[in-house]
Order: structure tokens, then sequence, then C-alpha cells
């Protein structure tokens, strides 16, 4: 396999964005039949957001890119292309984006959600870079936000324990002296779509009739099998591809899907688990949300600096998996 040239672009800003209202494990418990130690030692989550009844994904992603804005003054006027992460769109016909661009005014963008799930926001960064680093566009603005809790099955514990709402917001811009983008990868398996999924115009999935109807359905083992081995051998590629050893990860930021997974993966990896940034602790599992918020959080914490060198791992439904070796600031 060879290494690949580093894309000249450059991560330049980047906001998130939390509902108020909190459900806790305790909360859950009065909920379904489930307990604290159950879902601490089974996932690592404590508590996750939850979205207003009337504040939806597209509510989410404008504040995460107005908390961008606030931190990092930059004008949107130059966007020229906004992609949004999510499979939780406020309506199934009208793209976020379009929403985020009338919201900001941005006036000659281009606009459009992406669906690779949880993890649509390493899909985006991808499509991004490659954009900017071609020469396409010179700034575009990066949205990954989902309203799970519109989604979810309050009366299953084996998922409504999981989930959160959230966003994060990032641009990318074009960046000759220091390209930042060192290696990407992408993968999916189409066959493994029955393992989580939530049904929509249809509820057949490659001839296999499904359940659920409209609330996200999962098998949990499954999808840990696919996190655990793909996710390894997804890295390893990346890292190859980079040309970099594993030791000049600074931070190894997955998609916070469970604790464990994240362990596992850091174990098989040889990346020390210290390494690992994630959200799940207070926001559970938010979907194409969960990187950008446990990025967004490590930066706030005083721990990912300017240089450093980040490996994003983000993998769901359909079955989609995808990373990046990014360097920060
Ligand atoms: O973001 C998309 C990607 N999604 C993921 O990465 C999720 C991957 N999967 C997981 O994180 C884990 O499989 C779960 C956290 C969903 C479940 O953990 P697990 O260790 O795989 O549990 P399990 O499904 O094997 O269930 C073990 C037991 C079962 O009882 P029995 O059959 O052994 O008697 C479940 O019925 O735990 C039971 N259980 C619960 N008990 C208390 C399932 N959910 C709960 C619960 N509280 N909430």
């Amino acid at each position: 396999m060879s290494i690949s040239t580093p894309l000249q672009a450059r991560i330049t800003a980047i906001g998130s964005y939390v509902p108020a209202h909190i459900l806790s494990n305790a909360d859950l418990q009065g909920m379904v039949d489930t307990n604290d130690e159950w879902i601490v030692q089974r996932t690592g989550i404590k508590e996750r957001r939850i979205a207003a009844a009337n504040e939806f994904t597209s509510h989410l992603c404008i504040a995460a890119v107005q908390n961008m804005l606030t931190r990092y003054p930059s004008s949107l006027d130059d966007v020229e292309l906004i992609i949004v992460a999510t499979h939780t769109p406020d309506l199934p016909s009208t793209p976020v984006a379009c929403q985020i661009q009338a919201h900001f005014c941005i006036p000659e963008t281009g606009a459009y959600d992406l669906n690779a799930t949880c993890a649509g926001f390493t899909y985006a960064l991808h499509t991004a870079s490659g954009l900017v680093a071609a020469g396409v566009h010179s700034k575009v603005l990066v949205v990954g936000g989902d309203s799970m809790s519109k989604i979810t099955d309050y009366t299953d514990r084996s998922t409504c324990i999981l989930f959160g709402d959230g966003a994060g917001a990032v641009l990318v811009e074009r960046e000759e002296e220091r390209p930042a983008f060192l290696a990407h990868h992408l993968g999916s398996d189409g066959s493994g779509g029955k393992h989580v999924y939530r049904t929509g115009l249809s509820s057949n999935l490659n001839g296999i009739p499904l359940a659920g109807e409209g609330k996200l359905v999962q098998n949990g083992r499954e999808v840990y099998k696919f996190a655990v081995t793909t996710v390894p051998q997804g890295i390893e590629k990346l890292l190859m591809k980079s040309g970099l050893p594993h030791t000049t990860i600074d931070w190894f930021i997955p998609h916070s899907a469970n604790l464990r997974i994240i362990e596992s993966i850091s174990e098989k990896c040889g990346i020390a688990f210290e390494k690992a940034l994630y959200s799940l602790e207070y926001y559970g599992n938010t979907s194409a949300a969960s990187i950008p918020l446990s990025l967004d959080l490590g930066i706030k914490e005083g721990k990912v600096r300017s240089g450093d060198t980040l490996l994003l791992y983000g993998f769901g439904g359909g079955l989609t998996h995808s990373g990046l070796i990014v360097r920060w600031g």
C-alpha cells in the first residue's frame, strides 16, 4: 500500500452544542428494566442530553455553528459548500444544510446532507478535505448532528440507554504550507445493514422484513463485533497509508458508542487507552455528532493542542466506517 500525499486542507474552526435537558441513568431506571450499574459497566454512559419536543437537528446544528463563530470569529459569507452529516433531518426531503444556509444567509453556497449514520462526520470530512485540496472549493462548512432521541424507542432497554442528541461543526479551508489531512480510509458492508436500522418508506432490507416502525432497532452484539474487528483493521490500513507509526498518534477519537468498544480497539491497535477522547460519558451515543463533540471536549479541557496528530474513526449503520489522520491547529 503506497503512502498517501497529505491533502492541502486544514480544520480552522470548531464549535459544538448539546441540548440542556439531561437524561440520567437513574431517570432511565424509572422507564425500563435497567440500572445504573449495568449501563455504566456495559457502556460507560452516565447521562445523555435530550432535545426539547420542538428542537430538531437543524436547531442543534445551527447552535453548533453559532458556537463556532463565537469562539473562532470568521465570516461564513465565503463558504462555498455546506455538508451536514445526519440521518435524522427535521424533514426527509429538506436538507438540514439548506436550513443552515438560510439561517446564516450564506449568499452563494451548495448545501446537502450526507447519511453515513454514525460514520457521517468522518465521511463528510473526507469529502470536504478532498474537494478543498483538489481546488474545487476553498472553504467548506462541515456539521455532524443528530437528534437520536426522536428515533429512539424508550420502551426498548437495549437501545434507549445508549443515545443522546448533539451537534458539532468545523470549517475546512485550503492550506498549502501545512497540509493537515494526512490519510483517509473508508469502508462499508451492506450485508450488515440488518443489524442496525430504522424503517422508512420500506420496511424491507435486501429482502429481509424489518421491525421497529420508524424507531431505531439494533442487534448490539453484532454491531459490537463489527466495531471491534473492522475498526482495528481500518486503523491499521489508515496508519499504513499515512506512513506514521501508531506511537505518533497524540489523540485517538473514535465514534463514542461504548467505552468497552473503545478500550478493545485501543488495545488491538496498540494505542494507549489514555490517548482516547470520548464524549459518551455525559452525552451518550450522539451518532454523527459524537466525534466533533469529543474533539471539542478535548480542546476545551486543554488536552488537544496545536500540532497534535489526531486519529478520527467513525463506524455505524449501513454498515459504514471511515477514518482520517489529521493534524490539529
Ligand atoms: O452507533 C452505532 C453503533 N452501535 C454500537 O456500536 C453499539 C454496539 N453494541 C453495544 O454497545 C452493546 O452490544 C450494548 C451496550 C448495546 C449491549 O451490551 P452487551 O454487553 O452486548 O449486552 P447484550 O446485548 O449481550 O445483553 C446482555 C444481557 C441480556 O440479558 P440475558 O439475555 O443475558 O439474560 C440483555 O437482555 O443484558 C440484558 N440487557 C440489559 N440489562 C439491563 C440488555 N439491555 C439491558 C439494560 N439493562 N439496559
